[in-house]
């Protein structure tokens, strides 16, 4: 059972590789490697191409023989995609309508997609259920609830059966140490924090101090990689085993505000973080928080390596190891 995996040399992707191998699974890794890596594809099959190249996906579904498609494959910088919205437009749903279109061309069915807490925007109610009122608050999120429609419309159309996974913030690192976070730029907190203690000169800066929760910054719901990796492995199974598909977040249902945050940094590493506090970025809401219970229902899911301090443990032995400096 063959499947192929978009943007598999990237953080989430690699990671869910790993688990699809341990859980039986062929996999074909297609990336541009834009901002994955080689190294985290780990000797796998891995086909260099790009998504929004049309020919190089019809070739890619004419050379292999697909039981199922998993398309983490996006660009995920989301002040970027304020100053260049037509970047995360034209690659975001060009790759995805060219995946899709040649997929249901070779007659394959079953789709995964990274979608994104981004796509609910400023919530009315927390814990987010998936039936509350999709309003991205950014050209991000907006490709990810635009993606979602075309699902939508092409399940009914084309008997397309997918499930879109809705991630809170991805963080942490392989438990083995063999893979981990590598982006760059770096726009998540907590690689950002524990770098700031690896890179010399590196700084740390808060993005607002004046939000309506009880310590002025903002709360987020941080997901270990790896509990992301196995529900992938879970909804893929629900698909093929014929269960319906459908909307589902993926979080942990606990919140932490970045203060908490950089607490648990220092007490998991003993050392100090120092950080400037600057102002609000465009878009951040003050609080993202998940309902798990449709993953628990619909997956059997439960995020078994989700503590915020073994996340911080493994990514904090992760980024030793990649800045060799301990
Ligand atoms: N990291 C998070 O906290 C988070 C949260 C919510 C959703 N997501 C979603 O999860 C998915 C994976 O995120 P990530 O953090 O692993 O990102 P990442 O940047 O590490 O991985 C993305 C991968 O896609 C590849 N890629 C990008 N454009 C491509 C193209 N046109 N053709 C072929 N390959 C291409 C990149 O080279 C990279 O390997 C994305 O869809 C992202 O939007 C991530």
């Amino acid at each position: 059972m063959t499947v192929l995996v978009t943007g598999g040399a990237g953080y989430i992707g690699s990671h869910t590789v790993k688990a699809l191998a341990k859980a039986g699974f062929e996999v074909v890794v297609f990336d541009n490697l834009s901002s994955g890596h080689r190294e985290l594809v780990r000797g796998r099959n891995l086909v260099e191409g790009d998504l929004t190249n049309k020919g190089e996906v019809h070739s890619l579904f004419a050379e292999h023989t697909f039981e199922a498609v998993i398309h983490f494959a996006s660009l995920i910088q989301v002040g970027e995609s304020f100053h260049d919205p037509h970047k995360y437009y034209t690659a975001n749903l060009i790759s995805s309508l060219n995946l899709l279109e040649c997929m249901l061309e070779a007659g394959v069915h079953t789709f995964i997609f990274s979608s994104s807490a981004a796509v609910y925007g400023e919530p009315e109610t927390v814990p987010l259920l998936e039936s509350h009122p999709l309003r991205p608050a950014n050209p991000y999120g907006q490709t990810k609830f635009f993606v979602e429609s075309i699902l939508r419309d092409y399940a009914r159309a084309y008997s397309l059966r997918f499930i879109s996974l809705r991630y809170f913030n991805a963080a942490g690192a392989d438990p083995e140490g063999e893979l981990g976070e590598l982006h760059e730029p770096e726009t998540h907190l907590i690689p950002n924090i524990l770098r700031s203690l690896l890179e010399e000169g590196r700084t740390l800066e808060v993005y607002g101090i004046d939000f309506p929760t009880p310590d002025g910054t903002p709360v987020r719901d941080y997901i270990h990689v790896t509990d992301l990796a196995d529900a992938h492995v879970l909804a893929l199974k629900k698909l093929l085993e014929g269960h319906e598909g459908g909307f589902i977040n993926l979080g942990a249902n606990q919140g932490f505000s970045v203060r908490e945050v950089i607490h648990h940094v220092e007490k998991v590493t003993g050392r100090t973080v120092a950080y400037t506090e600057g102002a609000r970025r465009a878009g951040d809401v003050p609080v993202l928080l998940a309902s798990r219970a449709r993953a628990e229902e619909w997956l059997g899911w439960q995020p078994g390596h989700s503590d915020l301090e073994e996340i911080i443990r493994t990514a904090w032995a992760w980024h030793r190891l990649w800045h060799g400096r301990e």
